[in-house]
């Protein structure tokens, strides 16, 4: 049997402020330059594609060429998507339990479970792979810890059930409710799974870091993170290299950075390392993105 075709997914990952949208950007760029119908999509919850395309922001994917498209979700557009799924459901056995407001129930979840709106990312993430609407999708991840634990939530949660049944029956909810309880957190556990493989099969990681000993460092608890859930890292992109030291500042910058680039080219060998260059101005705009794209690809 032949799975399903999925539009792949290329993911851009690593620490804060290292080029994660400027590579999802130029990529996105570079497919849609290939005839690619390309979809650039930001889960940060402070996005910056619209800045970085230079255009309107937008949750609904905005055209920015002819080929090309971006949409940013955030934390607003993660909790319609739980509210869709399933909070309603787990509101209606909560509420049977306790007092508690709709609004004020969502509130408690989001904060109980940090992780809550980036598993509704990854899962809207899968479905539009799965529509096959796109050619391609470039994602824009934020952190993704929080998203990896919280897949895990579901399990665990069952487990813990299983282990208590006296607490059902001592419950004045009836038989209806506790089913319902399991049903839902069944659904749950089924759709972390499918987001799990999706990010297993459907997504082909690239990490973005730069030569600096706190990126350098952090790496490692990166391809750990993602090794564990055997996540697929094709690409290491080192950004912010001093090509040109033509200066006393940039002689000794580029002195400190060589140290952390031999390290970073033969640790990772394995994978395509490509080294960018730290330009004097900042990359906004389809021109300077073409110049990023055209070194990456
Ligand atoms: N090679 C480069 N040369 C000069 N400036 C760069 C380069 N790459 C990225 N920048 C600039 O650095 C800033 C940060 O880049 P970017 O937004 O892509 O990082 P990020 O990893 O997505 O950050 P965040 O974690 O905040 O989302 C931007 O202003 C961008 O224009
Ligand atoms: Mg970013």
């Amino acid at each position: 049997m032949t799975a399903k075709k999925i539009t792949q997914v290329t993911a851009f990952a690593g620490k804060g402020g290292a080029g994660k949208t400027t590579c999802a950007a130029a990529t996105a760029l570079y497919y849609s330059s290939q005839g690619q119908k390309t979809l650039a999509i930001s889960t940060d919850a402070t996005p910056s594609l619209a800045h970085i395309f230079a255009t309107a922001a937008g949750h609904e994917a905005v055209r920015v060429t002819a080929n090309l498209y971006f949409s940013e979700i955030g934390a607003e557009e993660a909790r319609h998507l739980w509210d869709g799924k399933f909070g309603r459901d787990v509101y209606r056995v909560f509420s049977s339990l306790v007092d508690i407001g709709y609004a004020e129930f969502v509130d408690f979840m989001a904060s109980m479970l940090p992780g809550l709106a980036e598993e509704f990312m990854v899962d809207y993430i899968r479905e539009l792979a799965e529509e096959n609407c796109y050619d391609a999708i470039v994602w824009d991840t934020a952190p993704l810890g929080q998203t990896l634990a919280l897949l895990g939530t579901p399990a665990l949660l069952t487990k813990h059930l299983r282990m208590a049944p006296r607490i059902y029956t001592s419950l004045k909810t009836g038989r209806g409710t506790k089913e319902s309880i399991l049903n839902i957190i069944g659904r749950w556990e089924a759709l972390s799974a499918a987001d799990m493989s999706f990010l297993r099969q459907g997504v082909d990681f690239n990490i973005v870091a730069i030569a600096e000993a706190l990126a350098v460092n952090q790496l490692d608890g990166i391809f750990a993170e993602l090794d564990k859930y055997k996540f697929k890292v094709s690409r290491l992109i080192i950004n912010n290299v001093v090509k040109q030291a033509d200066s006393a500042f940039l002689r000794e910058k580029s002195a400190q950075q060589e140290g952390y680039l031999e390290l970073m080219r033969s640790k990772y060998a394995k994978l395509l390392v490509t080294e960018l260059p730290l330009f004097p101005h900042e990359v906004r705009g389809l021109e300077k993105i073409g110049q990023i794209a055209s070194l990456l690809y």
